[in-house]
C-alpha cells in the first residue's frame, strides 16, 4: 500500500500510533516497553515489539480467512504495519478458558482448573478507574456500545477463541485466556483492532504447563524474553 507516514498520533504503553496520507489507515510501531499492575512496574521485554508485531498480523490473517474482519492491512517491517483507523470500543473483552489470574484471585478457584464453557468478561477501558470489572448492562447504560455492537462483540469473541485455541494447540500451546479489543470504522463496522500476542493472552506449554507469556514479566519469574521467542518460533517457524 502506498502512503507516507505522518505525524504520532499517540502513544500508549506498549504501541505507537501514527497518521498515514490516508485518512482510513494508521501505521502502529511496536515498542519493547513493558507494564504490570496498572503501569506500577515497568520494564522493556527484548524484541518483544517484534514478537508481538509478527505474531498478531499472522493470527489476524487467519481470523480473517475464517470470516473475522480486523484493522490488519499490510506489515511493513519488524515493528511497524498499517492497520485500518478505528475508533476504539472502551471494553476489554477477556475469553477464558482456564482459570489463571485475576479470576482466581476473584473466585477462589485454582490457576489450571478447566472450564465446563468459556467464560467472556468486559471490562471498562479506563487506566485511571483500573479497567474496571463490568457486565453488558454497564455498557448500554453508559453508552459504551449498542445491544447490537454487543452481540457482534460477543460473537466474534467466542469465534476467535475456537479459531485460536486450535492454532496454539498444533503448536502445543494451551490458550488458557486472552483479552481483545475491537474498534469501529468510520461507517460504524465492528472490527477486531489491537493486538493478539503475548502480552495480551496466557499461553500455557501444553506438556508442562510451562508459562510462555508476559505472566514471567508481571510476576517477576524471569526468562520472558525467551519464552516471547519460543512462542513466535513454534508459530511462525
Ligand atoms: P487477568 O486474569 O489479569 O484479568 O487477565 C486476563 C487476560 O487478559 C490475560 O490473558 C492477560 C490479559 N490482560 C491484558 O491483555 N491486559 C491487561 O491489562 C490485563 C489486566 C490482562
Ligand atoms: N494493563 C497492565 C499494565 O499496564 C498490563 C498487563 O498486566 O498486561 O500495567
Amino acid at each position: 500500500m502506498n502512503v507516507t507516514v505522518k505525524e504520532q498520533m499517540y502513544e500508549g504503553k506498549a504501541k505507537q500510533v501514527f497518521a498515514t496520507s490516508d485518512p482510513e489507515i494508521v501505521m502502529v510501531h511496536y515498542k519493547d516497553d513493558a507494564t504490570a499492575g496498572d503501569g506500577e512496574k515497568k520494564g522493556t521485554i527484548r524484541d518483544k515489539g517484534i514478537v508481538n508485531n509478527k505474531l498478531s498480523n499472522a493470527l489476524m490473517q487467519k481470523l480473517e480467512k475464517e470470516g473475522i474482519p480486523t484493522h490488519y492491512v499490510e506489515e511493513l517491517n519488524d515493528r511497524d504495519t498499517l492497520v485500518k483507523k478505528v475508533s476504539i470500543v472502551p471494553l476489554e473483552v477477556i475469553i477464558r478458558n482456564v482459570a489463571a489470574g485475576h479470576f482466581s484471585l476473584r473466585m477462589g478457584v485454582a490457576e489450571g482448573t478447566t472450564f465446563k464453557t468459556p467464560i467472556l468478561e468486559f471490562s471498562y477501558k479506563d487506566d485511571s478507574l483500573h479497567d474496571p470489572f463490568i457486565n453488558h448492562y454497564y455498557a448500554l447504560a453508559l453508552e459504551l456500545a449498542t445491544q447490537e455492537e454487543i452481540d457482534t462483540i460477543t460473537a466474534y469473541s467466542f469465534k476467535i477463541n475456537e479459531i485460536l485455541k486450535k492454532i496454539m494447540l498444533d503448536a502445543n500451546i494451551k490458550l488458557v485466556d486472552f483479552k481483545l479489543e475491537f474498534g469501529r470504522l468510520s461507517d460504524g463496522t465492528i472490527i477486531l483492532a489491537d493486538e493478539i500476542s503475548p502480552d495480551t493472552c496466557r499461553f500455557w506449554d501444553a506438556t508442562t504447563g510451562a508459562h510462555l507469556d508476559k505472566d514471567l514479566f508481571r510476576r517477576n519469574m524471569g526468562g520472558e524474553a525467551d519464552a516471547y521467542q519460543e512462542v513466535m518460533k513454534r508459530l511462525l517457524g
